[in-house]
């Protein structure tokens, strides 16, 4: 089997990609008859027309890789893929469309909504505490936190924000910061177990998601068992109600004083870097990452 990993890419989460395709790639290294190592760019439908890989393992994160640009190329060249295929992507890539998913499939998102990036760096469209992100980027890339008593997030109306005119503003929520990971087996989707992550300091940004010991993750998480149960099923269900195929992450928060579970997004793209989540729990349930990532090629399809 000859297996294309595409990593690097054109987004802002290229240093997590180059990282995280870095790590399939050696882990699939003598499991498969041949890996290439491609870093994608503009010209990848014509890499991969004269390269012919029998399947393209996707380790791409952020815009283009992750939104359904590159499932479409991959669609039209009839390559086997791994991950979510081309409508799963592009909805769960924007927050704003997958949480009315969400919603509608019964869970509990949070509220906020989208705003125009100037009225957001002008005031504050919602009270604070809130969480202003853009829409459709990863890796806690553009987000900020202010809390009471801090002012507006003025980076977000300056000239060289390239994140978009509408930026996602939602109440934060004070409690634990949880991820579950979601395998989409034959049999239906089966949710692997909760961790429980504190950032060192701040919040979980991308310096304390990638920096060696930048948070600790607890996992098991140790909840109340409903909530630990509700988290999984919730996970699976989101897994469904997105479309989603192969490996999914789903990040919550929860407000222990309120005993409120909130999803706040679902990762079609997980991370799979020395310091991500999804690995982590996949070595948990007794699949290491060499094991992962063969039965993510097995899973590709198109
Ligand atoms: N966007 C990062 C890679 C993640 O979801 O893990
Ligand atoms: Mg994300």
């Amino acid at each position: 089997l000859h297996v294309a990993v595409l990593m690097g890419g054109l987004s802002s989460e290229r240093a997590v990609s180059l990282s995280s395709g870095k790590q399939c790639a050696d882990a699939l290294e003598g499991q498969v008859a041949r890996v290439t190592r491609v870093d994608a760019g503009r010209d990848l439908a014509q890499v991969l027309a004269a390269l012919k890989p029998d399947v393209v393992f996707n380790a791409l994160h952020g815009d283009w890789g992750e939104d359904g640009c590159v499932q479409g190329i991959l669609e039209t060249l009839q390559i086997p893929y791994t991950h979510s295929g081309l409508l799963a992507s592009a909805i769960t890539m924007d927050k704003d469309k997958s949480k009315a998913v969400l919603r509608a499939a019964g869970i509990n998102v949070p509220g906020g909504g989208l705003f125009d990036r100037h009225a957001v760096a002008r005031g504050h469209v919602i009270a604070p505490p809130y969480i202003v992100k853009p829409n459709a980027e990863g890796s806690s890339v553009g987000v900020y936190r202010v809390l009471e008593g801090e002012v507006p997030v003025a980076a977000v109306g300056a000239d060289d924000w390239a994140y978009g005119e509408q930026v996602m503003v939602e109440p934060f929520i004070p409690g634990k910061e949880l991820a579950v990971t979601v395998i989409g087996e034959a049999t239906g989707p089966r949710a692997l177990t909760v961790t429980d992550i504190t950032p060192v300091k701040g919040f979980y940004d991308y310096e304390a998601k990638y920096a060696a010991g930048g948070s600790i993750h607890k996992l098991p998480a140790e909840l109340p068992p409903a909530v630990f149960e509700t988290a999984l099923r919730q996970s699976e269900l989101a897994h469904t109600a997105l479309g989603c195929r192969g490996i999914s992450r789903s990040d919550f928060r929860y407000d222990d004083v309120k005993d409120d579970l909130v999803l706040l997004e679902v990762n079609t793209q997980p991370g799979m870097t020395p310091t991500s989540l999804a690995p982590e729990q996949a070595a948990f349930v007794g699949m290491d990452y060499k094991a992962l990532v063969r039965w993510i090629v097995e899973d590709a399809s198109c």
